[in-house]
């Protein structure tokens, strides 16, 4: 694991075998660039002919060069200056991350270069490049080298206020740390990662960072009334559960935030089956869940005044003679039924006993998150998670907060008129809507069963799982909305 450590020094003087230095579009030198006087080293750039777009690096080796304590110099385009903010550095340290391949100690000005949100280009830094350098190599027999980053220094000036500069440090690491928790947890096989088996993680992390946990087997789901996980889980054999968490930052009389994620450790379709194309990735539809889990992680670790609950329902969604059949009705937490009419649309099945039941709590807000559509998919593509609520401080707060946790989502409609399309013949809502509008019409499925408690649905069908690599991932999980949800819920500390 890396160390991550401040300081003010100047650039040239530290220590270490890559000292990375951003580059403006141009280019333009970014900060520390003209520090470093032995060398022109603009020129060398410009000489490569690199104009300082985001992820143009150049290595100059330290052959020498004057006043460098450096073993060797990495210049970093970070775009346009205009432009330069947490996001810019984000992305440009993940690119560094991703590109350093032997172990050593590295410090960067790249924080520097942020604009004028000093301490949140801090935690960007340090969260690019956790996130860029994250392998995961669990199933190779020959494993990737050692991660590349044993040391870095974050460099600052001496105009910087050096404790909220260590604070962001500990933020991104604790934020990065858990969004690659998260990640391990998708990536992982659904042979390995059973319903029972993410709950046996989640008690390990509870565990280990201090976190109340409660773990549903079948016998309680039974006994709670919770018919939606279990009619999803019903055909496989690897039993379906439901985790439930709570960590205590305020008095007990202050109203918590609820949580919850789609915990579908694999989406066979069911009876509805998939194609097996559609299947390929399908081990990701447990990816709400696992976000819901690194979020609990990195609060329980930085401790935000504020309280948070989280009931996380995971089922394994097969095809068998024990599973649920097209035309089945199920009895969720509450008393509320649902017509299944098509055994695909799992997720809202297993999110609304968990939705009901955190609604019981009577939580300040609820928030959850899940891969629950191809159609929001096809509506944002794969960077953009969509969100619906009933609450416009709540959908405002949640945009705002993956806005600067470089995590973009986009507000759909929660259109009320659609709610007849969900109409069922028989019971009180069915799980299909048309064609059209599939994403609205599985969220006002879920809106049946939060009463009147603010919530929203973050659906993340697109982001969760990258089809190739990025600046921050390699192909597979992205982690995605964990740095926002906790960049929402460390907003919402020290309110009411
Ligand atoms: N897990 C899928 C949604 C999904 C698709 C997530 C692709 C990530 C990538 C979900 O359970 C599903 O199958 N949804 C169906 C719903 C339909 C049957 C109403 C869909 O979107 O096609
Ligand atoms: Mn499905
Ligand atoms: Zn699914």
């Amino acid at each position: 694991m890396t160390t991550f450590d401040y300081s003010a020094d100047a650039p040239a003087a530290a220590r270490v075998d890559v000292l990375v230095l951003p580059v403006f579009e141009g280019p333009e030198p970014g900060p520390g660039v003209k520090d470093v006087k032995g060398v022109d080293l603009l020129a060398l750039y410009r000489d490569a002919a690199l104009k300082g777009e985001r992820g143009d690096t150049l290595l100059v080796p330290n052959t020498g060069i004057d006043g460098l304590a450096a073993r060797s110099i990495l210049l970093v385009g970070v775009g346009k200056k205009t432009n330069a903010g947490a996001d810019a550095v984000r992305l440009a340290a993940g690119k560094v991350a991703r590109q350093l391949s032997k172990r050593g100690s590295v410090a960067t000005t790249l924080a520097q270069a942020g604009g004028r949100g000093a301490v949140e280009a801090v935690q960007a830094v340090v969260e690019g490049l956790i996130l860029g350098a994250y392998r995961f190599d669990r199933y190779k027999s020959e494993k990737d080298d050692p991660p590349a980053l044993e040391r870095v220094t974050v460099l600052g000036t001496a105009r910087w206020d050096a404790k909220a500069a260590r604070a962001a440090i500990e933020r991104g690491r604790v934020v990065a740390e858990s969004a690659a928790w998260a990640r391990d947890l998708v990536n992982t096989p659904a042979r390995d990662m059973t319903p029972a088996a993410l709950a046996m993680a989640a008690e390990v992390m509870a565990k280990e960072v201090g976190l109340r946990i409660e773990v549903w087997d079948e016998r309680r789901l039974e006994r709670g009334g919770f018919g939606g996980i279990l009619g999803v889980g019903q055909g496989s054999v690897n039993p379906p559960r439901m985790i439930e968490l709570s960590y205590r930052g305020a008095a007990a009389s202050s109203a918590p935030i609820a949580l919850s994620g789609k915990g579908i450790s694999f989406d066979s379709g069911g009876l509805s089956i998939k194609t097996s194309d559609g299947m390929e990735t399908m081990k990701c539809d447990m990816g709400g869940a696992a976000s819901i889990l690194g979020t609990m992680r990195a609060i329980a670790i930085l401790k935000p005044k504020v309280n948070v609950i989280a009931a996380i329902p995971s089922a394994e969604n097969m095809p068998s003679g024990s599973a649920t059949r097209p035309g089945d009705v199920l009895t969720h937490r509450g008393g509320r039924t649902s017509e299944v009419l098509n055994t695909d649309a799992e997720g809202r099945l297993v999110l609304a006993d968990a939705l009901a039941y955190l609604a019981e709590k009577k939580p300040r807000a609820i928030v959850d998150t899940a891969t629950l559509t191809g159609a929001c998919m096809v509506a944002l593509g794969e960077e953009i998670w969509g969100v619906f609520g009933t609450d416009r401080a709540l959908v405002r707060d949640l945009l705002a907060a993956g806005q600067a946790a470089g995590e973009p989502g986009w507000e759909l409609p929660l259109h009320r008129p659609y709610r007849k399309l969900i109409d069922s013949q028989i019971a009180d809502v069915k799980n299909i809507g048309k064609r059209y509008g599939g994403a609205i019409t599985a969220a006002l499925f879920l809106g049946d069963f939060v009463g009147d408690v603010p919530w929203a649905h973050v659906d993340i069908a697109g982001p969760a799982f990258a089809e190739k690599a990025g600046d921050l991932w390699p192909k597979g999980a992205t982690g995605v909305p964990v740095r926002t949800l906790v960049s929402y819920v460390i907003g919402q500390a020290g309110r009411r």
